[in-house]
């Protein structure tokens, strides 16, 4: 392919940056590269998953096109996750490609969220790339609850893992889910710890995405509200004003200098500002995490070379976004409010 036609399939062909009925800017893609894991983490997945078909999951180079059109129609920030983006294979390929528009100046933000247990291998190649963050999932400091809450995962890998990524540049943001009765009396530990490595933290609620077993979800869920009034009685909390458009809140906690993030979809309502969208590894255009309405990106991707029939189903779907979601779990709702797992959409 010759560079004219090249620029010509990156560029939007004139059409507008994507904005939704709400007058929400999308800036924001989440891709979903994988949905298979090396961790088989409690609230996320069941032991036994079964994973999509090949021929169903995007190649690298259909997701380098999706996330590409993206970029043209306005998105700043790409994350890519999962499942557990760094055991796709090729991966790197990936990342090298689409740094293309970090250099462009197109996009602001080329980052991914993981559980770690790669970074060994790719830290220094991730920055290589133009990585500058990446935020990696852990929720204890205990190599035997870490096997536990992971089934399959090994702590002093993942640690390992977060030194390498340190050792190469990379900033880290350490996202815990608080689980009640597993890990929230080592809170202040994990925060103790991050902040002392100078890493920030964020703390998410479980949410009640896919099955995982019976009664599990109830189990599990701790508020935030509570783990924050437990907070502030051991340090001085100051908020920041620090708004993402994203579900989290920030404080700085005076004690430890360091910054600590809030991510509750269940008790507080941070749709207004939604600037997101996510796509799975099989194309599927999720308009809000909280919600079933979708739009499959992959037909009309595989249908033409050319990027207009993408266009118009990117169009259509930011045209359904909905104005908020609806999450739910109590004694009433002991299914899941949504099928899928987090896996699926990654979070
Ligand atoms: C689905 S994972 C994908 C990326 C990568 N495998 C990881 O663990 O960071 C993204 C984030 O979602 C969180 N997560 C998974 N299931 C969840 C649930 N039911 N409620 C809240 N957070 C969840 C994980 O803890 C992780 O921080
Ligand atoms: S949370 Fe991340 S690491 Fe854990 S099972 Fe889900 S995808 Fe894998």
């Amino acid at each position: 392919m010759d560079s004219v036609q090249n620029l010509e399939l990156e560029s939007a062909g004139g059409r507008p940056e994507l904005v939704d009925p709400f007058d929400r800017a999308i800036t924001y893609l989440r891709v979903s590269v994988t949905d298979r894991c090396d961790f088989r983490c409690v609230y996320c997945m069941a032991e036994n998953m079964s994973f999509l078909p090949k021929a169903e999951v995007l190649t690298l180079e259909e997701l380098d096109r999706l996330c590409s059109a993206f970029v043209a129609r306005g998105v700043r920030k790409l994350r890519l996750t999962g499942g557990e983006p760094l055991v796709r294979r090729g991966i790197m390929t990936l990342v090298s490609s689409l740094s293309r528009h970090l250099r462009s100046g197109q996009l602001d933000e080329l980052t991914l969220t993981t559980n770690g247990s790669q970074l060994g291998k790719y830290a220094a190649e991730l920055k290589a790339a133009g990585v500058r963050r990446i935020n990696v999932s852990l929720d204890t400091l205990d190599a035997e609850k870490f096997r536990a809450i992971t089934r399959w995962g090994s702590l002093d890998h993942v640690l390992g893992g977060i030194d390498a990524a340190q050792t190469a540049g990379l900033k880290i943001k350490i996202n815990t889910v608080a689980l009640k009765g597993v890990n929230e009396d080592e809170i202040p530990h994990l925060i103790e710890w991050a902040h002392g490595r100078g890493m920030e933290l964020t703390l998410i609620e479980v949410m009640p995405l896919g099955e995982v077993g019976e009664g599990a979800r109830l189990e599990q869920y701790l508020p935030l509200s509570i783990v924050r009034a437990r907070l502030a009685t051991r340090y001085r909390l100051d908020d920041v004003d620090d708004r993402t458009g994203g579900p989290a809140r920030y404080v700085r906690v005076a004690e430890t200098g360091g910054r600590l993030g809030f991510i509750t979809p269940m008790t507080h309502n941070f749709c207004e500002s939604c600037n997101r969208v996510r796509v799975t590894c099989t194309g599927t255009l999720y308009m809000c995490l909280g919600q079933e309405d979708a739009a499959d990106l992959r037909k009309p991707l595989r249908a033409s070379e050319a990027n207009d029939l993408l266009f118009a189903a990117i169009d259509e779907a930011i045209g359904r976004k909905p104005k908020g979601h609806d999450f739910i779990i109590d004694r009433h709702h002991r299914r899941p409010a949504l099928s899928r797992h987090m896996s699926v959409t990654g979070g």
